[in-house]
């Protein structure tokens, strides 16, 4: 007779294993092998553990235990219930039985070594036969919605991709439909008829700043993790609601700093870390380029907020925060003077770091010379490459410089009357980063890994952006809230 106080508890996976249930969940008692039609077994999540999803046709094995309070507790807690995995039911002779089944579908992975071995032990002592075979599906399919400048850069990364597969494109201009003709993948003209459609594990938002937040906040209530081009948004309170609704949806939004994904900066990011270049003291960041006459054609770059501060700055705002830690304060002033447009032409920024660091960052578009980090970093073919520098970091007991990464040092003593050495750490140039920053988006999503840049970094480098451009008002030192 069984206790109507007990439950039956259905185990597919490492709990179908006998010998070791039955030792760990002293007051569990098999009951029978059962097999559950119209199921399938999967691996997921970043332990990569055993699931199951509806599939028609196919069967997942397993045995009923009859489990008391106290076991099911057990099991709850071994199990995340109900963060990892929620309890669902079947009948079975007018008896509900309970089974484990993950809340959130992420996407299918390879299972982990460890528990295929125990899963392959129970079947042996259930007299299963291991006779099934586990696709991996482990393509995460992300469409890209804004096929603009940048767009069509992420439909080539995501061409060479290993992890990522493109599922479709959507955009307002009827243009793009070429763009998917040729990667053969469906066209929508909106978001919402893509949500209508089939759902991609992720979306990358290329859209104009102004249209972040709605595009963004669409997909995260729909629980689609986003990869969002910086910035977050064309104002603070925008980028607030963007990442509150991925708080709320407990849904992943990265921001498409993509220069953090570039082999070359991970190198520095742990040379500093390490310590081998003592405390940073100061930093030099440089900006330098000309831009030709016909970029000043089209008028919005003219004015306000289409210069070099708006256009140039916030990729090395980002990066400079990720290297050296929070800015504290700012300092900036500007001038016009050589083409004498509204906009500026050249701006000096002085940042103050928690850490006490200054960093002094020059940006003009001006200026005939190599040292910008576009001209150096050789992320995007449309820029010829020169073998420079544009950051220069300086501490204690040595300095770098990068792209063109050199290790500056004095052997034995430090001293400015002793001859300075340097190491060439490494001069290959990375063509990889945006690809790099997709396969880090599919890690995300499989939930490998936390995001690289966070919505609240894209926050902190508007909140910067913002302040510095109080600054140029008056150049005074303004405080980084
Ligand atoms: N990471 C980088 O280095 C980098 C470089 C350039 C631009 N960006 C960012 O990428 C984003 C796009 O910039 P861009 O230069 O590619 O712009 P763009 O104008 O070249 O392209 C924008 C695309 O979005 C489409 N679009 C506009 N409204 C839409 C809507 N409502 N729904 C769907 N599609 C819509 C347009 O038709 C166009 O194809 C911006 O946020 C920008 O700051 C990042």
């Amino acid at each position: 007779m069984i206790n109507t106080k007990k439950r039956l508890y259905f185990a597919y996976g490492t709990n179908l294993n006998k010998k070791i249930f039955l030792k760990k969940y002293k007051n569990a008692k098999y009951l029978s092998k059962h097999i559950l039609k119209n199921f399938e077994l999967v691996f997921r999540s970043k332990y990569r553990v055993p699931d199951i999803q509806r599939k028609k046709g196919s069967s997942v094995k397993g045995i009923i235990y009859e489990i008391d309070k106290t076991t099911e507790k057990k099991l709850d807690r071994y199990e995340d219930y109900p963060k990892l995995y929620i309890k669902k039911f079947f009948n079975k002779k007018n008896k509900n039985v309970m089974y484990y089944f993950m809340k959130r579908k992420t996407p299918i992975l390879k299972p982990a070594k460890y528990y295929l071995k125990v899963i392959k032990s129970g079947y042996r002592q259930n007299n299963y036969k291991f006779n099934f075979k586990f696709k991996v599906k482990n393509k995460i399919k992300i469409a890209v919605v804004g096929i603009g400048l940048m767009g069509s850069q992420h439909l080539k990364a995501l061409r060479v991709s290993k992890k990522a597969k493109l599922h479709s494109i959507v955009d307002v201009n009827k243009n793009s439909i070429a763009h998917a003709k040729k990667f053969k993948v469906p066209f929508y003209r909106s978001s919402t008829e893509l949500l209508n459609n089939n759902k991609p594990d992720a979306v990358i938002v290329a859209t104009p700043n102004q249209f972040h937040e709605k595009h963004t906040i669409s997909f995260l209530n729909s629980k689609i993790p986003v990869l969002l081009e910086k910035p977050i948004s064309d104002n603070i309170s925008k980028a607030k609601k963007i990442i509150q609704s991925s708080k709320k949806n407990k849904t992943h939004l990265l921001i498409g700093y993509h220069r953090r994904h570039n082999s070359i900066v991970t190198k520095v990011k742990k040379q500093i870390d390490s310590g081998n270049l003592g405390k940073i003291v100061a930093a030099n960041v440089m900006c330098w380029l000309y831009k030709n006459k016909d970029w000043y054609k089209e008028k919005w770059r003219i004015k306000k907020g289409g210069g070099p501060l708006g256009i140039n700055l916030v990729h090395d705002i980002d990066l400079i925060c990720y290297l050296l830690g929070p800015i504290t304060h700012v300092q900036a002033t500007t001038s016009n003077k050589i083409r004498k447009y509204e906009v500026e032409d050249t701006a000096i920024v002085n940042f103050i770091f928690r850490s006490g660091t200054l960093c002094t960052l020059s940006v003009s578009d001006t200026i005939v010379a190599p040292y910008s980090y576009e001209l150096t970093a050789g992320e995007n073919p449309a820029y010829p490459i020169t073998n420079q520098s544009a950051y220069f970091i300086g501490g204690t007991k040595g300095s770098i410089q990068f792209p063109n990464l050199k290790h500056w040092y004095n052997r034995g003593e430090r001293s400015w009357w002793k001859p300075i050495y340097h190491k060439d750490l490494n001069i290959r140039l990375s063509r990889f980063t945006l690809i790099n920053q997709i396969d880090h988006l599919c890690d995300v999503v499989s939930g490998k890994a936390k995001p690289k840049v966070s919505g609240n970094d894209g926050l902190q480098s508007l909140k910067i952006f913002d302040a510095i451009l109080r600054s140029t008002k008056t150049g005074k030192k303004i405080r980084v809230n």
